[in-house]
């Protein structure tokens, strides 16, 4: 199957300075896709290019196999996106945005707007007023706005900034319904955590190039038995817990945070662990993996020192 977005070899030069450098990915139909990293990688001026804002200077950008330097109309007319923050009035209604908005494109009907509407779940607040919206809200009105013409591609450029947890879940669950339609996703961040909820796949850029492109199935996979993991234990009696493993395993260590210990270690230790504790009579009421590696593989690609 064609994908729905190659970038190949591209280059962007500000003044001398390269800020992009010979960057290649490629995203399939039907995919959310992460475009990762620090702040200042790139992301913003690669998107930009993709979206036709700003020239190529080297390399070609193909949607839906559209060539955008050649084909710019054809090309374009596949993508939605939010680059910046969504132009929206806040003293109209979010239903009254949207029309405004359709009227600058043709076909837009009516039951395309509540269908719309109805996908980023706004069909209860449609009638108020966008100053009256949560952030999230406004994020989700600014995918409707987005996706009104029908692109095939939609790109968000880091739309988890400023939302509670609440509202990341929000978006993840409506990118998730999107791609059930055949619309694929590339949404850039920073943080690095959301992404690995969100993403099927992801690249990670820094001083504009490609450090690496994974899939999220392929991190959490590749771990073999052997490998440490860092694991969340949440058992009673914490601190007699910490001491009967210590003591047993005298190379481990083991850490006390938010009520519950930490450990890091392999697959086969940790089951050892679990019935070293159940044979002390204590209660183990929970053990799992933290999901710390697409973190992990993001600081090992990047200079990025600061986890936000
Ligand atoms: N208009 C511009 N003029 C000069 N440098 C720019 C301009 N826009 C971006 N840059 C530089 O290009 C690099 C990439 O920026 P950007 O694409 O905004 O990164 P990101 O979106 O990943 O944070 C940064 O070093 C930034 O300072
Ligand atoms: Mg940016």
């Amino acid at each position: 199957m064609k994908p729905i977005l190659e970038i190949k070899n591209i280059s962007k030069y500000m003044n001398t300075r390269k800020i992009i450098d010979n960057l290649s990915f490629t995203i399939n139909k039907g995919e959310i896709f992460g475009f990762l990293g620090p702040n200042g990688a790139g992301k913003t001026t690669t998107i930009k290019m993709i979206t036709g804002l700003i020239n190529i200077d080297e390399g070609e950008i193909l949607i839906d196999g559209y060539d955008v330097k050649k084909h710019y109309e054809q090309a374009i007319q596949n993508v939605g996106g939010i680059i910046e923050n969504p132009d929206m009035y806040g003293y109209m209604s979010g239903m009254d945005n949207l029309k405004h908005y359709a009227r600058m494109h043709d076909g837009i009907t009516k039951e395309r707007i509540m269908q719309i509407v109805k996908l980023v779940k706004l069909e209860n607040r449609i009638n108020d007023k966008v100053k009256r919206y949560s952030l999230g809200m406004r994020q989700r009105l600014g995918i409707a706005q987005a996706l009104l013409h029908d692109p095939k591609l939609l790109i968000l450029d880091e739309p988890t900034n400023g939302l509670d947890p609440m509202g990341i879940r929000e978006l993840r669950e409506t990118l998730r319904d999107l791609t059930k339609k055949g619309v694929s996703v590339l949404v850039s961040s920073h943080l690095l955590s959301e992404m690995e909820l969100m993403c099927d796949r992801f690249c990670i850029i820094d001083g504009g190039r490609l450090k690496e492109i994974k899939s999220i199935s392929e991190i959490n996979s590749k771990l073999n038995d052997t490998d440490s993991r860092l694991y969340i234990v949440d058992v009673n009696k914490l601190k007699d817990a910490k001491e009967i493993i210590e003591s047993k395993f005298k190379d481990i260590r083991v850490t006390i945070s938010k009520d519950k210990l930490k450990i890091e270690t392999n697959k086969k230790t940790i089951s050892l662990i679990n019935k070293l504790l159940v044979d002390n009579d204590l209660y183990v009421y929970e053990i799992s993996l933290s999901s710390l590696s697409l973190e992990d593989e993001f600081l090992k690609q990047t200079e990025y020192k600061q986890i936000i």
